[in-house]
């Protein structure tokens, strides 16, 4: 983190920044970085958000402007996200809309902000979905790429260990996916299998860590690098949505508790199901998936949910495209294959592996 203070104030004109803070940092990481920034000759002018999904609001995000203008900053006065993926995820929103987009440095503090949120410039705010249903995920949003990612594993040591493991989560994601990005790591999977061997029933730090964040920012990068706005028809960034489709549907159902993580992991085991139930591929990969989400310490089932409403809400997804759903599912180790209007039965055989017996 010491770097911060430095490569912002090394932005052309940033004498100025907005600092957008986790409200569940140690107060002394927001002190240090401050001090940090200051001391390289960068004033910050901090607000601290309530970290959580129900604060990555329009309204959260409208505050923020009203303050970028009340303060009178300028157009080269960066935005710093320093937070989890909420943070980054609304500072990034902030930081593209206000005067037409200034500059965004993401500095995440959790894994999933680490290893996913703060690469790839998606930026967005929930919003409120019909009547009765939960929150519309990431659906006012835009592109805004951040003029460097600073992350700091040491800052990983006071998050609380549920958050660490559901950004394990989308190193699994990653892993199942490794051959099939642009820029191939074909030993991911097998690597992070040991890896998550290795940290069950113990905190994942050190090393380790750090070295499977760096593999998987890699391969996210290498995938965002070459389809920047998900425009590509097959393949491309598309793929990242991996585990999404189904994982949405229970987080954000109402009364759900799941962290986005959480979600994810049921949602790959989904994924594998519904591939194995369309013979994309053996019972083998629905195991290994299953394995590596157990092995991570996250959620197999989810209860209280009906298949009715997970499917009612895999419709609202926002890849949903001409009234079809699009899955990215596995077709084989590390590999995965974009179906577009899946069979319904292999829809509702992945939601069936996520929901617990009732
Ligand atoms: N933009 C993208 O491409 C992208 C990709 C994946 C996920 N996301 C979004 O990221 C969000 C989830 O992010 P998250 O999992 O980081 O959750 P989060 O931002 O809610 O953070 C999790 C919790 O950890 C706390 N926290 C953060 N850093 C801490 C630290 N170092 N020590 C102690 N507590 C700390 C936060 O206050 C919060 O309570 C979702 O909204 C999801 O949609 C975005
Ligand atoms: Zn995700």
């Amino acid at each position: 983190m010491a770097d911060l203070g430095p490569r912002v104030a090394g932005l052309p004109g940033a004498s100025r920044c907005f600092l957008v803070a986790d409200s569940g940092l140690p107060p002394e990481v927001v002190d240090r970085v401050e001090a940090a920034l200051r001391g390289a000759g960068c004033e910050p002018s901090t607000r601290v958000v309530h970290a959580g999904e129900d604060h990555k609001t329009w309204q959260v995000a409208g505050e923020l402007l009203g303050d970028m203008a009340a303060l009178g900053l300028e157009r080269r006065h960066p935005v710093v996200a320093l937070g989890g993926g909420v943070v980054g995820d609304i500072a990034g929103f902030v930081a593209s809309a206000y005067r037409r987009g200034v500059p965004i440095v993401q500095c995440p503090t959790t894994l999933l902000g680490m290893v996913d949120a703060s690469v790839g410039g998606k930026a967005g705010v929930n919003l409120p979905g019909p009547a009765g249903a939960g929150a519309l995920k990431n659906m006012a949003g835009a592109f805004h790429q951040p003029v460097f990612v600073l992350a700091d594993v040491e800052v990983l040591e006071s998050l609380p260990e549920r958050h660490l493991r559901s950004g394990l989560a989308e190193c699994i994601k990653h892993a199942m996916l490794c051959d099939s990005a642009p820029r191939r790591d074909p030993g991911l999977l097998e690597a992070t299998r040991a890896a998550l061997l290795a940290w069950k029933g113990r905190r994942p730090a050190g090393e380790a860590l750090a070295a499977l964040i760096a593999r998987s920012v890699a391969l996210k990068a290498g995938v965002v690098e070459e389809d920047e706005r998900e425009e590509k028809p097959a393949g491309g960034r598309a793929i990242l949505n991996l585990g999404h489709t189904f994982g949405h549907a229970v987080e954000t159902a109402p009364g759900s508790t799941l962290l986005h993580g959480e979600a994810v992991g049921l949602g790959l085991i989904a994924a594998a199901t519904s591939a194995a139930s369309l013979g994309l591929v053996g019972a083998e990969c629905e195991r290994l998936t299953r394995e590596l989400v157990e092995h991570a310490g996250l959620p197999l089932a989810i209860n209280g949910l009906s298949p009715a409403t997970v499917r009612a809400r895999m419709a609202l997804d926002k890849k949903v495209v001409g009234g079809g759903l699009r899955l990215v599912l596995p077709c084989g180790p590390g590999r995965v294959t974009l179906v577009e209007k899946p069979p319904e039965e292999a829809v509702l055989a992945g939601i069936a592996a996520m929901l617990a017996p009732r």
